[in-house]
């Protein structure tokens, strides 16, 4: 006879949420279980870590130290961070260097409560300098499967293109891939946004829809809110990275929300690369006012000023945000994830307990 299953934990009540007073609202990001979508695997290593890499390797930088390549993190926009991004990227060349860079991060990501996580990883930087792709993606999904067993994070892999070279070149790296199809769930599109919109690569999107691969995008960020729409209709993405230029159109939005598109916010990284000035002026509110699947992530943690965590506390403190939009949040970044119903129930039922428990400790 199989154990009857436990109740599920009901939403906490709007009494419930309003009984939490706003000074444990720092607590309640802190310990509340979420998911991270958006996150690329190569700008979560820190300075230290690419110096360590480089004398490891034998890789000269174009920086003479750690204090160097911190000041140059001064960023005007998305391009001037992918030089430097890419120059600390040039250090990995062994699996054991996927491995260490992606394991360093699944700590913090645990630390911060992030109970899974969708990492992005940039092929094309390394397969560029000569790194196999097999020696990429081993690193990396060892890591993974690591974290499930010995932190009990659950972690996956999106293969991102290059969008600033060619559909040919994204279809090459596709079938590099291929050999490895069951170690990532899905494929994106990152790099400079302007002048290379969606269209580059729909055939090779078409491909791995083909392949029941999970589609994403980052659109929207610098490029026009025509890029989300394209997106979404010759890409046939089911979510959409960034995306914050949405609200310039309408029409868009108004789809968005009836759609329920899910948008991976990145709060800290769109005031490092001056989308807005600083937080007070981000438009998050607003995408949450719209009615937009909104969820809240790094981007490239190391860079950017903070972890999943640090992008919570900052905003939240900054636009005043209140407990409904920490649950709201929590749970649209377990919902938009791309794992089983049945993991998403057990996910947003440990989410309703950290709630429940919460209130209840406040009423005391
Ligand atoms: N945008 C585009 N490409 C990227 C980013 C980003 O924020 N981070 C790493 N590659
Ligand atoms: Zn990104």
């Amino acid at each position: 006879m199989t154990a009857p299953t436990p109740a599920p934990t009901p939403a906490p009540t709007p009494a419930q949420l309003a009984a939490i007073p706003a000074e444990r609202i720092p607590a309640l990001l802190q310990a509340m279980p979420k998911a991270e979508l958006h996150l690329h695997i190569e700008g979560s290593l820190e300075p230290e870590r690419i110096f360590a890499l480089a004398q490891r390797n034998g890789v000269s930088l174009p920086y003479p130290s750690v204090e160097a390549l911190r000041a140059a993190c001064a960023f005007t926009d998305l391009q001037s961070f992918l030089d430097i991004y890419y120059a600390g990227a040039s250090v990995l060349l062994t699996e054991q260097d996927f491995h260490d860079m992606a394991w360093d991060y699944l700590i913090k990501a645990q630390a911060d409560h992030v109970v899974h996580v969708e990492v992005f990883f940039d092929p094309q930087t390394h397969t560029a300098r000569g790194v196999p792709f097999e020696v990429v993606i081993r690193g990396l999904k060892s890591a993974c499967d690591r974290a499930e067993r010995e932190l009990g994070v659950s972690a996956a892999l999106i293969m991102c293109f290059l969008r600033h070279l060619s559909g040919d070149d994204a279809s090459r790296t596709l079938d590099e891939a291929l050999p490895f199809r069951e170690m990532f769930i899905g494929v994106g599109l990152d790099s400079s946004e302007r002048g290379h919109p969606p269209e580059k690569f729909a055939r090779v999107f078409a491909r791995c829809r083909e392949l029941g691969l999970h589609l994403v995008a980052h659109a929207g960020e610098e490029g026009p809110p025509a890029y989300i729409e394209s997106a979404l209709d010759v890409l046939r993405v089911e979510r959409i990275d960034h995306g914050v230029r949405c609200l310039e159109d309408p029409a868009l939005v108004a789809r968005l929300a009836r759609d329920g598109v899910p948008l991976t916010v990145c709060p800290l990284s769109n005031v490092k690369l001056c989308v807005f000035p600083d937080l007070a002026h981000h438009n998050l509110k607003a995408l949450l006012a719209a009615g937009l699947k909104v969820t809240l992530n790094s981007d490239d943690p190391a860079y950017f000023g903070g972890y999943i965590n640090q992008n919570y506390l900052d905003t939240f403190a900054a636009l005043k945000l209140d407990v409904v939009a920490a649950y709201t949040l929590a749970r649209n970044s377990l919902e938009a994830s791309f794992v089983s119903e049945a993991r998403k129930a057990a996910w947003v039922d440990d989410l309703n307990r950290v709630f429940r428990a919460f209130a209840q400790a406040s009423a005391n």
